[in-house]
This record gives structure tokens, sequence and C-alpha cells, in this order.
């Protein structure tokens, strides 16, 4: 939200362009098309929203390189800003292809918007520097949120000096809150990233966990004879049911929730709790072994040969 209208005091433009089935907070403006909770109860653009916000976004389709250049290339001077979860978590996990993230970098700055990377979800998950670091593409503001917090509230939103200066008290762009910087969120927050820092093999760790579950499910599907895939970036997976291949809001919807629903069920009696929606990620966290990895994938296996 402050991130947003920092961009547009910037920029002094209004619209914003987002991706569908990126998930950004409930925020008005962003509540269009949008993943995780609202497309999961099917109120992606949600009532109570005023027409004339959600006039001024814009929704592109995520790793439509094509698409998204057309766009930026004739209105991109009303565009304050392109947000993007650079990995997404909230349509299930897709991942960036392969220049998509360098184009939007280099549209962006032709365009004079300001790219702005949700990081929330991948943020000191996918790499410690997050999706930025992993893919190399430096956006001019990042929001970041969860694992920053340590499993506390707490959110933080940062980027290029030249934009942060505009934020008050510095700044005119007003952003404050009760619980804004609340100590007991921030020390825990702290601790958190301190402790992960001194954990050099953390992120190989992830990676390997990561890797043993996307190997475990993709051979349950194969043995099962399932139609379905499996997308993976680091700690971060989705197996979506009933689709090949999942690159976008377009593909994702077309898993089959209803064979998902009957596997979310399946899984519970093995004791295995999943997000409870197709549209969500599986995150793997340290605190995971390998014995819960093949738990996992053995449940799978058992509940999809049982019931799909
Ligand atoms: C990528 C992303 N951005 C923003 C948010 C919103 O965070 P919050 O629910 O804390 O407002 C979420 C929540 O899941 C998210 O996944």
């Amino acid at each position: 939200m402050s991130a947003l209208r920092l961009a547009r005091a910037a920029t002094g433009r209004d619209a914003v362009v987002k991706f569908a089935g990126c998930y950004h907070g409930h925020v008005d403006a962003l509540l269009v098309r949008a993943g995780s909770g609202a497309l999961t109860l099917g109120v992606p653009d949600s009532p109570g929203v005023p027409a004339a916000l959600a006039k001024l976004t814009i929704v592109a389709e995520f790793n439509d390189i094509g698409d998204m250049r057309a766009l930026l290339r004739s209105r991109g001077s009303e565009i304050a800003a392109v947000l993007v979860e650079p990995v997404v978590g909230n349509m299930g996990v897709v991942a960036p292809e392969s220049g998509f993230l360098e184009a939007l970098r280099e549209e962006t700055r032709r365009a004079g918007a300001l790219l702005v990377f949700d990081e929330v979800m991948t943020g000191f998950r996918v790499a410690r520097g997050g999706a930025q670091e992993r893919y190399a593409v430096t956006p001019d503001l990042t929001c970041l949120g969860k694992v920053v917090g340590g499993g506390m509230p707490l959110a933080a939103f940062g980027g290029r000096r030249d934009l942060m200066q505009q934020m008050a008290p510095v700044g005119p762009v007003y952003q404050a809150g009760t619980l804004s910087g609340n100590p007991i969120a921030v020390t825990a927050g702290l601790a958190t990233l301190r402790t992960l820092e001194a954990l050099p093999d953390a992120y190989t760790r992830l990676e390997a966990l990561g890797a043993r579950a996307e190997s475990g499910l993709r051979d349950a599907l194969a043995a099962t004879n399932t139609r379905g895939s499996v997308n993976r970036v680091g700690s971060m997976l989705t197996m979506f049911l009933g689709v090949e291949r999942v690159r976008d809001f377009t593909t994702a919807t077309t898993a089959d929730t209803q064979a998902f629903a009957r596997f979310f069920r399946g899984m519970l009696d093995e004791g295995v709790y999943l997000p409870p929606s197709q549209f969500e990620a599986l995150f793997i966290s340290l605190a995971h072994t390998e014995d819960d990895i093949d738990r996992l994938v053995a449940s799978t296996r058992r509940v999809l040969a049982a019931g799909s």
C-alpha cells in the first residue's frame, strides 16, 4: 500500500500494472484479478472495491513478454508502477520464464515507471537476497513480509535512496501506523535474520529438500498415472492436478480443483496437512527433514493411487 503511494507520488502518475493471479494483500487497488484466498474463494475482484479505483489497475498476463511490452509501450506514460511477485506463489507456484523479469526491468525503465517486486513470499526464502538475487534483476522498490518478521506481524519496504527519501518524515509522502516498527516484531525479525545468516548452508539445504520433494511428487504423479505437474523454485512448490503445464493465470485456473479437494482430504487422513487450496504454495522450512519429505511423497502416492 505504501510502496504504491510512493510510486504514484514519485512519478506523478496514477495507473498501476499488476499480473493476473498475483496477490499483493487486501489493498483495494490490487484486489483485481487477485490470487491466493481471493481466487480460492472465487472473489478475485472483490465487491467493495470502487470501480473508479479498479480502473486505475491494469492487469497483464504473467510470463507474457509481448503483452507486457505492448502495454508499457502504448500506455507507459500513465503508469506509476508495475508490481509483480517475481516468483508467483499465489496462483500456486509459477516461476518467471527466462527473460521475463529482465524484459520487465528494461520496459519499466524505458516507460519511466517504477518496478516493484513484492517479495513478501520470496524474500529470504528463494535466496537470502530473495528473487532479485536469484534472478539478478534489481527492482526500484521491494516489499517484504513473512520471513522478515520471524513469524511475528511485520512488513517492510525499501529501495532506491532517492525514492525512500520522499517518505515522511524526510519527504512529503505519508506513512505511519500504530504498529509500524513494533519493537517486539522487529526484534523477532532481527533474531530470525541473524540466525539465518549464521547458517551458511541454509539455502543449499532448502534447495536440496525442495528438489527431493519435486522429484518425489513428479514420480508419484507418473507412478499413479495422474495428470498433473509440479512447479518449484527453491523451497516453494505446488503440485497442480489435471494440468500438465502451468505458466500463468490462464493455465493455473484450468487445474482440477475438485481433484485437489479430494487429494487434500486424503492427505489429511494420512496426517499430512497441506495448504488448503490448489492456488497456494507448499513451503519447506529448515525444520523439515528428509524423512518428512519422504513421508509427504509416500502419502501422495497412496492418496493418488486410491482416489483420483
Ligand atoms: C506475495 C504477497 N504479497 C502480499 C501479501 C499480503 O500480506 P498480508 O496478508 O500480510 O497483508 C501476501 C500474503 O500472503 C503475499 O503472499
